[in-house]
């Protein structure tokens, strides 16, 4: 007998992600990483300092005990309405664990992380889309997605929020609509990006946030710039973090990674500077690219969506050219890619990079 893991781990297929793959980037030298939305101005030096002082020779606090509280205090909520995880990702997939059976169905608002849905299908689940459009610049039409959500009545949805790839914000009104129409659905609202947006108080200023349908899933790996060590949290009512907590591998953030944590909230100072840089510098850079005559998608955020005909080809072609973007036909975009800011030098070498394709044969057949 040959041993077969569940047929919904043979079919499933995991999610391509932007950023660092080694073979690729071994074999084009020096590259400059568009691909991947993290600050871009680094790290706080605190965190280097407390790195070296961290911990390593016991297990790490399994319930994150000093990290939880010094975010409770900075949210104004209780510690057991908050969970550490390893990234936001491990918190993503807790919450499938615990909230999805196989006779499920869940609906994920797209085009959007590709996370969601393997976390989904793992469970054996089913999952339904509902896609935001290009023609309208993927805004969210929310009384078409709160009439699909009354139809289907999922038993979890995932908003993601600022929107990764389409770097599209809703108003937090929006959400509450939404969340407020469908009590029977836990709602994912996923702010991975929301220090980056125009309101980043987030979903969880709206206190109390659902009436426990609701879990906010924040990353501390964009906006503080580590997502080398992996950290995120998740809010929630205090039953379901409860369940979440049950469900995570103890020890999953490691002594580091809550060390790092820790840092990073003492020191609002160096986010504060870093965000206006990049601000600054996303504007600039999607000025300069919708100069050069692209069709760029409007973002709160620093990334944003291009739309250049062949996604494939021209990241190929880009890459050539030491610039990295991410190509979003995973995301079922295959016209268009992913262009995340980056420090005002590195920009302006992909704008150079950008100016010297349009001069080149290959790319004109690509777009046309
Ligand atoms: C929308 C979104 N949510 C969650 C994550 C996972 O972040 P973390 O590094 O905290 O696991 C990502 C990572 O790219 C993301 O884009």
């Amino acid at each position: 007998m040959t041993i077969r893991p569940r047929p919904e781990i043979e079919s499933l297929r995991v999610s391509p992600h932007g950023g660092f793959h080694a073979d690729e980037w071994r074999a084009l030298g020096n590259v400059i990483d568009f691909s991947s939305n993290v600050n871009p101005f680094g790290v706080s030096p605190r965190v280097r300092a407390a790195l070296q002082t961290a911990i390593i020779e016991r297990h790490p606090d399994p319930a994150a005990t000093e990290l939880r509280d010094a975010l409770a205090t900075r949210l104004q909520l209780p510690r057991d309405q908050i969970i550490v995880g390893n990234g936001s990702l491990e918190l993503i997939r807790a919450v499938a664990i615990a909230y999805v059976r196989a006779s499920d169905v869940a609906l994920i608002v797209g085009p959007t992380f590709g996370e969601y849905r393997v976390a989904v299908q793992v469970m054996g689940a089913r999952v339904e889309d509902f896609r935001a459009r290009a023609e309208n610049d993927f805004q969210l039409d929310v009384d078409a997605l709160a009439a699909r959500i009354a139809e289907l009545k999922p038993c979890l949805a995932f908003i993601c929020n600022p929107n990764n790839p389409t770097g599209v914000f809703s108003a937090h009104e929006q959400i509450a609509q939404l969340v407020d129409a469908s009590p029977e659905t836990l709602w994912v609202v996923d702010e991975a990006f929301i220090a980056f947006a125009p309101r980043p108080e987030g979903f969880a200023s709206r206190k109390p946030f659902g009436s426990g349908n609701v879990v906010i899933m924040r990353s501390m790996t964009k906006d503080y710039a580590i997502p080398g060590l992996r950290l995120g949290y998740a809010l929630a009512d205090r039953d379901v973090i409860a369940a979440l907590a049950k469900v995570r591998a103890p020890w999953s953030v490691n002594a580091l990674a809550q060390a790092a944590g820790l840092a990073v909230l003492s020191d609002d100072a160096f986010l504060r500077d870093t965000l206006a840089k990049i601000r600054a510098a996303s504007r600039e850079l999607h000025d300069a690219i919708t100069r050069l005559g692209w069709r760029v998608i409007p973002s709160a955020v620093h990334f944003f969506l291009v739309e250049v005909g062949d996604a494939r080809a021209f990241r190929a072609m880009l890459a050539q050219r030491g610039c990295i973007v991410r190509d979003c036909a995973s995301f079922g975009l295959p016209e268009f890619v992913r262009v995340a800011t980056r420090t005002p030098v590195e920009n302006a070498r992909l704008i150079a990079a950008l100016e010297d394709l349009r001069y080149d044969s290959a790319f004109s057949r690509s777009t046309r």
